[in-house]
């Protein structure tokens, strides 16, 4: 199979561009501290702010691409969002429900309906065990049909995601990286779940099969009516799963926009950053490129305003205005009250001061950002 792009289906396409279509999970605020212990007295010496105010909605039937380099919190917002991870505070809402603090028989149906794969899917396969009997464990855990019904499930989703009835005796260790995941996308969707979040599903796989699964994926999910958190720490690996981006940098949530407008006209510098690291055939295209500085700093101590203040390249150009070390910039619509792009930034990528920096003294001050200031839009 080619690494060529996937085709949108335009009636999904219409229905999913809707503003009122029907969230199936929305996320406000969410916040999780992860406590550093140590000493004799196992006190906390620490505190690992991983998700610091995420707040997003996931479409019912859409792909919200989840992206940023690693540490940015991304696997938290999808452990918090499954509740496998209660969160320091916030709200997670699923189909309607307020799912933040349920426990025990009220959260298993909810558990049946969210399902996750991940990087690593041997990782999570028994090795002893045939992977007939691995990708039917949620029947069994959720006591979904008889036995024979229950065989006859896992051969129709094994033959879903192109892995041949035979298989089913086979032993983990005997498949590929991309059968293995194969399995793991089986055993996620044979309970039948509304949401499946794909956390790096094909950060460990050669290109061409990264393809072959992002291509199985989106089949999947118009087949079988899904909705998807796609995370991943590469641009290129979003671009062609997800409807909507958004962008993650040390625990706060950048920019949100459609796919197109993200990959056309990205606003925030980081995004922007980790657009540049992506290849464009089209010379006419081309982005200028940016080095991102350093490493992403540690969430325990997080730079002050702005928390990519320390690496940004368009700060750097302005000759490092103090409004981005001394204010937090809020999420806001780029276009205030359309809520289709929005973006965290004083200056918004675009060597304008938005509206909500404009009486913001330090600010206010600097000079707008020269052209080269927007290296998304060069070429
Ligand atoms: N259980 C935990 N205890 C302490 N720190 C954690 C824990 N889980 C994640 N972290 C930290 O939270 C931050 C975000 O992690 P993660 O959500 O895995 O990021 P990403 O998936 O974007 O790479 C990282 O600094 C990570 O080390
Ligand atoms: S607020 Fe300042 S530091 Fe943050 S992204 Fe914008 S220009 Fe860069
Ligand atoms: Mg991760």
């Amino acid at each position: 199979m080619s690494a060529e792009p996937v085709r949108v289906d335009p009636d999904r396409a219409e229905r999913l561009a809707e503003p009122g279509a029907a969230h199936l999970v929305e996320v406000r605020n969410l916040v999780k501290e992860f406590p550093i212990r140590g000493g004799i007295l196992n006190r906390t010496i620490a505190v690992v702010q991983a998700v610091s105010g995420v707040s997003f909605d996931i479409r019912r039937g859409e792909t919200l691409g989840l992206v940023g380099e690693s540490g940015s919190g991304k696997t938290t917002v999808g452990r918090l969002m499954l509740r496998l991870i209660e969160p320091t505070s916030g709200t997670v809402r699923f189909d309607g429900a307020d799912i933040t603090y349920i426990h025990g028989g009220h959260l298993k149906p909810i558990r049946r309906r969210m399902q996750i794969i991940f990087q690593d899917p041997f990782a999570s396969l028994d090795p002893r065990a045939p992977i007939g009997d691995s990708i039917g464990e949620g029947l069994r855990i959720h006591q979904i049909g008889s036995q024979a019904e229950r065989r006859e499930k896992v051969r129709r989703m094994m033959d879903l995601v192109g892995l041949s009835p035979y298989h089913a005796r086979r032993y983990p260790h005997e498949f590929s990286g991309g059968q293995r995941q194969r399995i793991g996308i089986a055993r996620a969707l044979v309970v039948e779940p509304d949401l499946l979040v794909c956390d790096e599903p094909v950060s460990a796989l050669d290109v061409s099969i990264q393809a072959q699964v992002l291509n199985l994926l989106k089949s999947l999910q118009r087949e079988l009516d899904l909705t998807y958190l796609f995370i991943a720490h590469n641009m290129g690996v979003v671009e062609h799963i997800s409807d909507r981006v958004a962008v993650m940098y040390l625990g706060k949530i950048v920019e949100v926009a459609d796919r197109e407008t993200t990959f056309r006209d990205p606003q925030h510098p980081y995004t922007q950053a980790l657009l540049s690291a992506i290849p464009v055939p089209d010379p006419e295209r081309r982005r200028r490129r940016v080095i991102l500085k350093g490493d992403v700093p540690s969430p325990v101590n997080p730079p002050s305003g702005c928390r990519f203040n320390p690496r940004c390249q368009v700060r750097a150009e302005l000759g490092g205005p103090a409004i981005c070390a001394e204010q937090e910039p809020a999420l806001l619509d780029l276009v205030p009250g359309q809520g289709h792009h929005q973006c965290a930034c004083h200056f918004r990528g675009s060597g304008t001061a938005a509206p909500s920096t404009a009486a913001a003294g330090p600010a206010s001050a600097a000079s707008p950002a020269p052209g080269g200031a927007t290296p998304a839009h060069g070429g």
